[in-house]
């Protein structure tokens, strides 16, 4: 979800107005995502490395996010979306963590769609987490092949994301979902997430069905 400090910057309002605008696109990149049947999507919120920004910007952040839990947990749970949390919840602002404890705990019988909220993640952090769990089970290294290791990742029981969306003109992973994403798609646009759109996501989406994935493998003719 990047781009929202620079889409405040040239319209000529302070950063926290570029990440009121950035809930805006969540809200409406959820809505057209249950709309067109996507069954698990992940918003990047907020990194590990995201706390080196100012105290007062994380923050607004995190109250932004409790009150943008609160107003869309109806929304929720009339579209039947549950809520996941990837990233260390225990790191977060106490208020935080009652508010995603609960819509959490309140969408977990949903269906329709998986939204996750990736918060305070970092992908090699989840990789040695598992690997952590891995060692702390006591697993035979010779039986743990890439689907068991995949059960201790916070994606547990997900499919790998099949397209990854990037805003903002910025051409990199950033520490984003590394293991799951190794045969991934990838879209760069240069909008900015406030400007992020439906429209924008059927572009993306187009763009997505025009690739032959292969997974390695040769074209079949
Ligand atoms: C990136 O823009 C945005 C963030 C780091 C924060 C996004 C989080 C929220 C808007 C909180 C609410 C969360 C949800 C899921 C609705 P940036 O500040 O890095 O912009 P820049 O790259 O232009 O500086």
């Amino acid at each position: 979800m990047d781009g929202n400090g620079r889409w405040a910057g040239r319209h000529g309002l302070p950063r926290v107005e570029g990440h009121k605008q950035g809930t805006r696109s969540a809200r409406a990149i959820v809505e057209e995502s249950r709309r067109l049947g996507i069954q698990h999507l992940t918003l990047y919120a907020f990194s590990k490395e995201n706390w080196s920004r100012p105290r007062d910007e994380v923050d607004f952040l995190f109250n932004l996010l409790g009150e943008f839990l609160n107003s869309e947990l109806s929304t929720l749970m009339r579209q039947n979306i549950r809520l996941n949390i990837l990233g260390e919840t225990g790191e977060l602002p106490l208020a935080t963590r009652k508010i995603l404890q609960m819509a959490c705990s309140r969408t977990r019988s949903n269906q329709s769609m998986q939204l996750n909220l990736a918060l305070n993640y970092s992908g090699r952090l989840e990789i040695l987490r598992a690997c952590g769990l891995v060692l702390e089970k006591g697993l035979d290294p010779g039986n743990l092949d890439e689907q068991e290791f995949s059960r201790y990742l916070y994606t547990s029981g997900q499919p790998d994301p099949d397209l990854i969306i990037r805003t903002s003109g910025e051409i990199r992973i950033s520490n984003f979902l590394l293991y799951q994403s190794a045969y991934s798609e990838f879209y760069f646009t240069e909008t900015l997430w406030p400007d992020f759109d439906a429209a924008e996501l059927h572009r993306a989406l187009e763009d997505y069905y025009l690739r032959s994935r292969r997974f390695g493998r040769v074209e079949s003719v």
